[in-house]
């Protein structure tokens, strides 16, 4: 049976939950699950805001149906070309023949790439608008928030925002659609950052450059394509997005991931930790083994500091600890404070490696106060640990 939820009068949810999918863009685990939006405004026109991953067809069409309540679909418009949100689209115009596409030019190219047809389009341009009866739609281009074809949608009647990724979240929604229907700073801020880290991230001028142009409007909510509805408090996630985009931390603190072996490196870092959470400062640890570099991502451009420690490994760094400084680094982070510790049995070289890595970072405060291993960590260097520590507290 149908699932709707009602934004406005005349702006209908029909999207669709998923709890089954295990890797989202295989890469990110989404173990609280996802959700694909599409809306649907019902005016002189009828207009559907993008379509949905083809895991979730069966439900968005029978909720696309029951909130056409008989009317014909009239045009579909395409927000983002990915496909968790246009893979339904071939299907949708078996079903409803008759739908134009309204679409940016780069959509267009991407629709004949992904699939090989012609298409009935009527292409927008930045600032175009489109009538749809006592509805006008204004087109925001958003090129890289998170691909390049990228539209954001305002309503000006009911003063919406079609975002598309932007404003999004992991996790599935569970009965709610406002972010006001739960408790989002407790239960969802952490998904959300993990998925903008990850999925948009890399793109933080783009998203200033959007954030910018949508400043001016008169928005009442934002409609994203992933994730809760926002009519209340929007300021608090627009800052979220604000700081996000200008890789300013969230929060004070020292983010510590190791890759350790047999133990050792761990010990290193855990003695700094404790150190550094004597001093009253938040701390957070992880084995870059174990948990995914998308959580670490996330935890990244929320605090203020780093510490990476790494064994020495095939005369290179732990590879685990390689593969996520480069995601790391891929996602552009800047303005941190970063030190190191290295270990090695017999040529300890991974400081020097991770800080080549990081070199390729902007805006790093580098801390000088490299702490060596060779094997273990010996009660003599109590002393480098707790310079290593005080540096850490002077350059959160
Ligand atoms: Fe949810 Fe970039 O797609």
């Amino acid at each position: 049976m149908h699932c709707v939820r009602k934004i406005t009068d005349d702006v209908v949810w029909v999207g669709a939950n998923d709890r089954r999918l295990a890797m989202f863009e295989g890469v990110y685990s989404v173990p609280r699950g996802v959700s694909y939006n599409s809306y649907l405004l019902t005016d002189e026109k009828t207009v559907l805001f993008d379509t949905v991953d083809k895991a979730v067809t069966a439900r968005f069409f029978e909720n696309l149906a029951f909130a056409l309540n008989g009317k014909k679909l009239d045009y579909l418009v395409i927000t983002h070309m990915e496909p968790d949100h246009s893979a339904s689209v071939t299907e949708l115009l078996l079903r409803y023949p008759d739908v134009k596409i309204i679409c940016g030019a780069k959509t267009a190219v991407m629709l004949g790439q992904f699939f090989e047809r012609e298409f009935d389009l009527i292409k927008v341009n930045e600032g175009d608008t489109f009538d749809c009866g006592s509805h006008t739609l204004k087109f925001i281009m958003a090129p890289m928030v998170h691909w390049p074809e990228v539209t954001m949608v305002y309503d000006e009647k009911d003063k919406l925002l079609f975002s598309a990724d932007a404003f999004g979240t992991f996790g599935a929604m569970n009965g709610a659609l406002f972010a006001d229907e739960v408790d989002f700073d407790r239960d969802y801020l952490d998904e959300a950052r993990r998925y903008y880290t990850n999925i948009v991230g890399k793109y933080g001028a783009q998203v200033i450059s959007v954030l910018n142009k949508v400043a001016p409007l008169d928005i009442s909510a934002i409609c994203p394509l992933h994730g809760f509805v926002w009519r209340k408090d929007l300021e608090y996630y627009i800052d979220k997005y604000k700081k996000w985009s200008a890789y300013v931390p969230e929060e004070k603190g020292v983010l510590i991931a190791y890759a350790s072996v047999y133990g050792n490196t761990e010990n290193a870092a855990e003695a700094v930790a404790s150190r550094l959470v004597e001093r009253g400062i938040k701390t957070v640890m992880y084995d870059v083994s174990v948990t995914p570099a998308s959580e670490i991502i996330a935890a990244a451009f929320r605090y203020s500091a780093f510490l990476f420690a790494s064994t020495t490994y095939n005369m290179g760094i732990f590879v685990t600890m390689e593969d996520f400084l480069r995601d790391l680094a891929a996602h552009a982070i800047k303005n941190r404070a970063v030190a190191f510790i290295e270990n090695g049995t017999w040529a300890p070289a991974s400081g020097k490696l991770m800080r080549g890595i990081m070199e390729t970072c902007k805006d790093i405060r580098f801390i000088e106060n490299t702490v060596t291993l060779k094997s273990s960590l010996k009660a003599s260097q109590e002393a480098e640990l707790d310079a290593l520590a005080a540096a850490l507290a002077e350059n959160i």
